[in-house]
């Protein structure tokens, strides 16, 4: 791909700078327990913990209907070393900001022996690279309409369903054992899926089948603060070097992905956020033989982010 080192530069400093979300540096008592990944309060039953993510579970006190769910907490003890833990499971009946660690976390910090534990302990993005997974529950339908996020590297908070290319959004409401739901689901067993971070950074996966226990996983992870993701979908012909053209603006269309003849691409690429209403264009160098470019229906939340990132899918032939 032919983007300038400029380009990248700044997205790797956004990266950076977004690393510490939040200004709160909650402090409380840590204890440990089992843990419970697959059966904890967070309902992370499709999940794997990365190995560089320890488990814990937070207090009900901050539990908010599960808006801590998959959240990821750089926890400090009392000898003044930390690890990184993600929020997986609830703490009944703890005080305000208690973590519950998982027993390796817990033995990283202090000799267990010890039981109870002094900790301050702050969100930070999780280290995690791969792309964020939707996860459909059992039982969901066209009529009823259940799916919980995994894997992201923030904070989510909401999820919004589109049965209308992007045009309009659909609420859900996230339950405290963290599923998105809307009761009476959306009409039809496919639909575009909107996630939204606590930063304001959006990933949309299109055309996500609702069918009970299945887990998609998306092109991306929220790339760094205030980021807008496209992704898109819809075919265009082989080879070479291509331009694909992104109009931005905040009407409820935008932005609107086109591409000139000829594009074949497969990539992605971090832009400088453009004015509303202006366009910028993408040039991407194609290895596959076929790509797809649709509109995106996102509107670029204001004020427009530093950096815009684009994907495009290239499929097969
Ligand atoms: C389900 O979606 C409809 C249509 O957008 C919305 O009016 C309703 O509030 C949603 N229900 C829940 C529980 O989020």
């Amino acid at each position: 791909m032919r983007f300038s080192t400029a380009f990248a530069a700044s997205a790797i400093f956004a990266l950076a700078s977004g690393a510490v979300i939040g200004k709160r540096a909650p402090s409380g008592e840590a204890t440990y327990y089992g843990g419970n990944l697959a059966g904890g309060a967070c309902s992370f039953s499709t999940y794997t913990l990365p190995s560089s993510l320890f488990g814990t579970a937070l207090s009900d006190s901050n539990w908010d209907d599960a808006a801590e769910c998959g959240a990821c907490i750089s926890v400090t003890g009392p000898n003044g070393n930390s690890i990184t833990a993600m929020i997986v499971d609830e703490c009944p009946g703890c005080g305000l900001n208690h973590l519950d660690l998982f027993p390796n976390a817990f033995s990283t910090l202090a000799e267990p022996s010890i039981g109870v534990i002094d900790v301050t302990w702050d969100y930070i993005t999780c280290p995690i690279t791969t792309p964020l997974q939707l996860h459909n529950k059992d039982g969901v339908s066209a009529y009823w309409f259940s799916m919980q996020v995994v894997n992201a590297n923030k904070r989510v908070t909401s999820l919004e369903v589109s049965t209308d290319g992007g045009k309009t959004w659909q609420q859900t409401t996230r339950q405290s054992y963290n599923f998105f739901e809307n009761s009476s689901g959306f009409g039809t067993s496919s639909v575009d899926v909107k996630v939204t971070s606590v930063d304001g950074d959006v990933v949309i996966v299109n055309d996500v089948q609702v069918t009970p226990d299945s887990v998609v996983t998306a092109s991306a992870n929220f790339p760094s603060s205030g980021t807008v993701i496209i992704t898109t979908t819809a075919v265009i012909p082989p080879p070479s070097t291509t331009t694909a053209e992104v109009l931005f603006s905040t009407s409820p269309e935008a932005p609107v992905l086109t591409s000139t003849p000829t594009p074949t691409t497969s990539g992605a690429a971090f832009v400088q956020a453009p004015a509303q209403g202006s366009t910028t264009s993408v040039e991407v160098v194609i290895t596959t033989s076929s790509v797809a470019i649709t509109p995106a229906a996102t509107p670029i939340p204001s004020p427009a982010p530093e950096i815009v990132y684009v994907t495009i899918d290239a499929c097969p032939a």
